[in-house]
């Protein structure tokens, strides 16, 4: 039976070491290449080395322990190099076995091959280790209890977020932990009645997502629960920005198109305003020639007609005001995004109202250099146009001494920073927030329209970045800007082509192109009262038709959002047919917010106008400036 078990049994003789018996299995464990004769010693082992790979000292193996302590003994980690290169591990066993008198007469040591648990074990600790560095290193809590709450295991870098280290809680009630947590503790007992549950928890500040599961035993008795929770901060914010920027984005488009639509009507309720006033100042002068009781009598009512004009027109303007600032930051997800250079923005905005702005503070610039963010240069200019002027609106307007604006850029921590500072009152802490809603101003009506920081904000959170208030060094508020670096190389933007002028001299003849029909019966209406010859066109390929088959047009205002031909179709087929007439179209419109327009818009800055506008105005300008 010995002889055939493939464990290796040798028993030799005490103190002797003589071979009393000796099976098979033994000498092919150890590798040996002779037999062990009965009755002799066993060979020199040189085969043999520890887990280290150092050789085996002959004390330690297990006939020489046995001998030498007189109890039984067990000796890992032996490793037999065999001929043929490989690894053979090895656990010895050995024990005395005693004669009839009692006394020490064989050692009897055994060997069994764990080549293949030394294997599982190894390949056990790699997983470990690996599993450890994940657990210590990403942002979670790996933690077990017994069935009782006690936690038994609770590793990971999550636990240092909640002011623990690794390791720490061990031996401690779960329970008692999170005695002052209802839902955990809830949630504890439900794991461990046998549920596997996935849980959101807000464990004091830190928003942790939790699996909680039970563990069983082989007989499927709970023996506890694991539970591996996340820390979900950085992810919500992210989450919370991308909702963010993808509302400023929707809100933007809302914003335009409604703008857009309310132009088109305002502009003929402002042509037909300014019209009928003119009529009536026109019947004043005819008055005069009337009897001086029928006089007296018409003028006093003429006197009230014209003086509700006054708010008409006004209302008409503010309406507009307010439709112009909200269509500023129309943007749709199609539209290109370029590398804008804010400190390029900010020189813009100054070149527009940088003299008033000394007129009204002592200007501190320190403009460092910026890391280009992804967005739209003229957006970023009215984003820092509107807190300029707010900064300035909120200093006393008598003089620039003791008054103060400060304004930096720079980049820091991989973020774009623009800063616009005022020695003025500042804003409240209660109403830092509010300031940035709709429709919220403190200035008087006509003097502000509480959209300008509703607009930036709008701005700069589609662009991913944030804008907020504090108190400023001056005294006064402080707005900061932060963007996103965007990645590649800033793209020059183009210098816009001047119109060019010709010379006129004779009645000049005004060709007006929309599809809404009020606007052109307005504007005819007020250009032939100032004289003008007026064509009118209801399409964009009636107007083309008239363009080309006539010469003696002098001013052509086309709209830019027609539904069969665009301002930007006979825009195109007028550079190519004819780009000499280019020279005398104006386009008209009520705030661009498809792409092609907004880009058209921003390419050609000097051949647009915004509606509603005075048609009057802008023909006897246009016209005069060519006659210069
Ligand atoms: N630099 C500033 N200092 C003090 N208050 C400010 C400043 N900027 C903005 N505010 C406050 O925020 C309000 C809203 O500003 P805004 O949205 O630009 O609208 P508006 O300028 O048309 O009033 C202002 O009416 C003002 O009360
Ligand atoms: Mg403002």
């Amino acid at each position: 039976m010995l002889s055939k078990l493939p464990i290796g049994v040798w028993v030799g003789t005490a103190p002797g070491g003589l071979t009393a018996y000796v099976n098979e299995a033994f000498t092919q464990l150890l590798d040996l290449t002779d037999d062990v004769l009965v009755g002799s010693e066993l060979p020199v082992l040189t085969n043999i080395y520890d887990a280290a790979g150092e050789p085996f000292a002959e004390e330690v193996l297990p006939w020489a322990r046995v001998i030498a302590t007189r109890a039984p003994t067990v000796v890992d980690g032996m490793v037999v190099r065999t001929a043929n290169g490989d690894r053979r591990h090895l656990r010895a066993s050995g024990s005395l076995l005693s004669g009839p008198d009692g006394e020490p007469a064989h050692v009897l040591v055994s060997l069994v091959d764990v080549s293949r648990e030394v294997e599982a074990e190894r390949e056990r600790d790699t997983v470990s280790a690996r599993l450890a560095v994940a657990v210590n290193h990403a942002p979670i809590v790996l933690w077990c209890t017994d069935e009782k709450g006690v936690i038994t295991l609770s590793e990971g870098e999550a636990l240092t977020s909640l002011g623990f280290a690794p390791g720490q809680l061990v031996g401690q009630s779960a329970f008692d932990l999170y005695s002052w947590h209802p839902t955990v503790c809830t949630l504890l007992r439900r794991a461990l009645d046998g549920e596997s549950l996935n849980a959101s928890v807000d464990v004091g500040d830190v928003p942790m997502e939790t699996y909680l599961c039970p563990l069983k035993d082989s007989r499927g008795r709970i023996t506890g629960m694991m539970g591996l929770s996340r820390n979900v901060r950085e992810l919500r914010a992210l989450q919370a920005a991308t909702l963010q920027s993808e509302r400023a984005v929707s809100l933007g488009l809302l914003a335009a198109s409604v703008a857009h639509e309310v132009n088109n009507p305002l502009t003929y309720m402002l042509g037909q305003a300014l019209c009928l006033e003119r009529q009536f100042s026109g019947i004043a002068e005819w008055c005069e020639n009337l009897p001086i009781e029928v006089r007296a009598e018409i003028r006093d009512r003429l006197e009230c007609i014209t003086e509700c004009f006054f708010p008409l027109r006004e209302g008409i303007e503010r309406i507009a005001s307010i439709t112009r600032e909200l269509r500023t930051f129309s943007r749709s997800d199609h539209e290109e995004q370029t590398l804008v250079d804010c400190r390029a923005a900010v020189e813009s905005a100054l070149r527009l109202v940088g003299k008033e702005l000394e007129a009204r503070a002592v200007v501190s610039l320190q403009l460092g250099q910026t890391e280009p963010v992804l967005g739209n240069h003229g957006h970023v200019v009215q984003v820092v146009l509107n807190l300029v002027m707010n900064a300035m609106q909120s200093l006393p307007s008598d003089g620039a001494a003791g008054n103060f604006v400060g304004i930096r850029t720079e980049t820091r921590d991989g973020k774009v920073l623009m800063e616009v500072s005022d020695s003025g009152p500042g804003v409240p802490v209660a109403e830092r927030e509010r300031i940035f809603d709709p429709f919220v101003t403190k200035k008087g009506v006509g003097e502000g329209t509480g959209l300008g920081l509703f607009v930036c904000r709008n701005i700069v959170r589609s662009y991913g970045g944030e804008v907020s208030v504090r108190d400023g060094e001056f005294g006064g508020a402080a707005f900061v800007v932060t963007l996103p670096v965007g990645q590649g190389s800033v793209r020059p933007s183009r210098e816009p082509e001047p119109l060019d002028v010709g010379r006129l001299d004779h009645v000049p003849l005004i060709l007006l192109i929309d599809d809404e029909p009020h606007v052109l019966t307005a504007a005819r209406a007020m250009l032939h009262d100032e004289g003008y010859r007026v064509i009118c066109s209801a399409s964009g390929s009636e107007g083309l038709a008239v363009l080309r088959s006539r010469a003696d047009i002098d001013l052509v205002f086309c709209d830019l959002m027609m539904s069969d031909l665009t301002g930007m179709d006979l825009h195109e087929c007028l550079a190519r047919e004819a780009p000499l007439k280019l020279a005398s179209v104006v386009f008209m419109t009520g705030g661009a917010y498809v792409p092609e327009a907004r880009q058209f818009e921003h390419d050609h800055p000097d051949l647009v106008v915004q509606k509603p506008f005075d048609i009057v105005r802008e023909v006897n300008e246009r016209l005069s400036s060519r006659r210069n």
